[in-house]
């Protein structure tokens, strides 16, 4: 990386300590630009503390099982055993920089994706789903049933959160800008990628571009001067990349003999469910014997458990019956109905 020019490097900037988190002009560049590169969002001993937990799921970097592993999408999921996990995925300061950037407060969004992979340099092979050079993409085929909605109405927010660091396994995620609403790479409909219509999934760069000069030379031009205008994040550990499902984007190789370790996660508006949710659903997990879930359930502030789907304080859907019943659910586990059942007295309803 060290002949790209300055101009292309994608330099963290520093979120602010108090609350919300992000500046105003980190969320101009993620709404005009289409992401934002954050350092100081999380705290770094949370980030340490996943990361030794991944540490100890994950093959060693170098070994046989590390080399059989095809990295992609092979890794820990919410509501994971891991609390670290769990608890980054829904840190408070993640939600109100998500808030943020939908302009939607926090109860009225939704997760619906949060996972974490190794990418292991030695994983490099020439299939087509090699995952070390990816051809560049939008994230939105595989999230939604639809098809983005207008660049200033964004319905989700999609966020990799590093665990690593740049300067020692290389990695960078490549992201192109869209420069104005004449943008051509971003004039919809967004279809001139892999995996969509008549296209086929190709997840290597090379292959890809070679199928796009043999089938639509026009989409091969077009792709190459998206490679020609690719930023390449110079993230640290516990930076996050904001980005969105329509943002033109890609993995680049790790350096040899390394692993990269990081968090994926969307969170869309509860308006939109035509995001899918990308994993089982969260309550899949109430009858695993650690009882992770019904735990974290309990102890989650009624922002956090909204962005799970669990009605907030004041929605319709409680009654005094209802509260009284969950109240019974989980109260072993120390789940307080009360801002619930406050709702309900002011709107008369208990
Ligand atoms: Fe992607």
């Amino acid at each position: 990386m060290s002949e790209t020019p300055k101009a292309r490097l994608l330099e963290p900037s520093t979120a602010k300590i108090d609350n919300p988190p992000l500046t105003t002009q980190q969320i101009q560049q993620w709404r005009n630009e289409g992401f934002a590169l954050v350092d100081g969002l999380i705290p770094i001993d949370l980030v340490d503390r996943l990361l030794a937990d991944a540490a100890e799921i994950f093959p060693n970097v170098g070994s046989n099982e590390a080399a059989a592993i095809n990295d992609f999408g092979e890794g820990m999921t919410f509501p994971s055993q891991s609390e670290h996990f769990n608890n980054l995925t829904l840190h408070p300061r993640l939600l109100e920089a998500s808030s943020q950037l939908l302009n939607a407060p926090t109860p009225a969004l939704r997760l619906t994706q949060s996972d974490l992979w190794p990418k292991y340099s030695s994983a490099l092979n020439d299939d087509a789903f090699d995952n070390q050079d990816q051809r560049i993409h939008m994230d939105y085929p595989n999230h939604t049933l639809t098809h983005p909605s207008k660049w200033e109405e964004p319905e989700a927010v999609e966020i990799i959160v590093y665990l690593s660091d740049q300067t020692q396994v290389g990695g960078s995620t490549a992201v192109v800008p869209r420069i104005g609403s004449d943008d051509e790479a971003y004039m919809p409909p967004l279809v001139h990628s892999t995996g969509i219509g008549d296209i086929p999934w190709i997840n290597n760069r090379s292959q890809a571009e070679d199928w796009f000069y043999r089938n639509k030379p026009e989409v091969a031009e077009l792709r190459e001067r998206l490679y020609q205008r690719e930023k390449y994040t110079q993230y640290r550990k516990g930076s996050a990349l904001f980005y969105r499902h329509d943002v033109w984007h890609r993995g680049t190789p790790l350096n040899k003999g390394t692993v990269r370790f990081a968090q994926n996660l969307t969170f869309r508006k509860a308006e939109a469910p035509w995001i899918n949710t990308l994993h089982p659903g969260w309550a899949w997990a109430m009858y695993k014997p650690d009882q992770r879930m019904e735990r974290l359930i309990a102890k989650l502030s009624p922002e956090q458990r909204s962005v799970l789907g669990f009605p907030a304080p004041g929605d319709s859907y409680w009654d005094r019956q209802k509260v009284d019943a969950v109240e019974a659910r989980y109260g072993a586990f120390g789940f307080d109905a009360t801002p619930y059942r406050e709702q309900l007295s002011w709107t008369g309803l208990y």
